[in-house]
């Protein structure tokens, strides 16, 4: 009676200690950044404003920015994760959808900790450099 409660006992304190390692392990790839950056800088052309709204839980408030100039905000690791994040663009007088500029799974692998955008008048790219070779992942607007 005693040994098959002691070996009850040991039993879920062994499943106590999986569960916590498999926890850990599946969670692990994404600690090493506490705070991810995310960069949108204004490639439309000459001349050209961009106005940007970008929001997750929070709203970050709208920002104008000049050409070559960049708006920027960092965005926290909290949990091991970081919700989706959206932003609005708007040039002349057209405002575009609201576009996901960061998601966890979709974008962990390619910027990790820095997420450098270029905002261009025909879609959106993401700039990654991988050992020297930059690489742009570009989107359409309205996809
Ligand atoms: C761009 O923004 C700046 C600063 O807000 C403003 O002075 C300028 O007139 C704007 N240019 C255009 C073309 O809207
Ligand atoms: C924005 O970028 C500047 C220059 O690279 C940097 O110094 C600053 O810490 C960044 N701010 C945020 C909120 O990421
Ligand atoms: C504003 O948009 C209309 C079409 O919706 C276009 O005809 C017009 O030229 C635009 N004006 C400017 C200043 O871009």
């Amino acid at each position: 009676m005693a040994a098959s409660s002691s070996s009850l006992i040991r039993n879920s304190a062994f499943l106590l200690v999986l569960t916590f390692l498999v926890t850990v392990t599946s969670t692990a790839r994404y600690v090493g950044a506490l705070h991810i950056d995310v960069k949108l800088t204004n490639d439309l052309g000459a001349g050209l404003n961009l106005t940007v709204h970008c929001k997750s839980i929070e709203d970050l408030g709208v920002h104008v920015v000049p050409y070559n100039g960049f708006y920027n905000f960092t965005m926290d690791l909290s949990f091991f994760e970081v919700p989706p994040h959206y932003c609005q663009f708007k040039w002349k007088n057209v405002t575009y959808p609201w576009f996901l500029i960061y998601d966890q799974s979709r974008d962990w692998n390619l910027c990790r900790n820095y997420c450098p955008w270029s905002i261009k008048q025909q879609r959106l790219c993401m700039r990654t450099s991988n050992s020297g070779a930059t690489k742009e992942h570009c989107y359409t607007w309205g996809s």
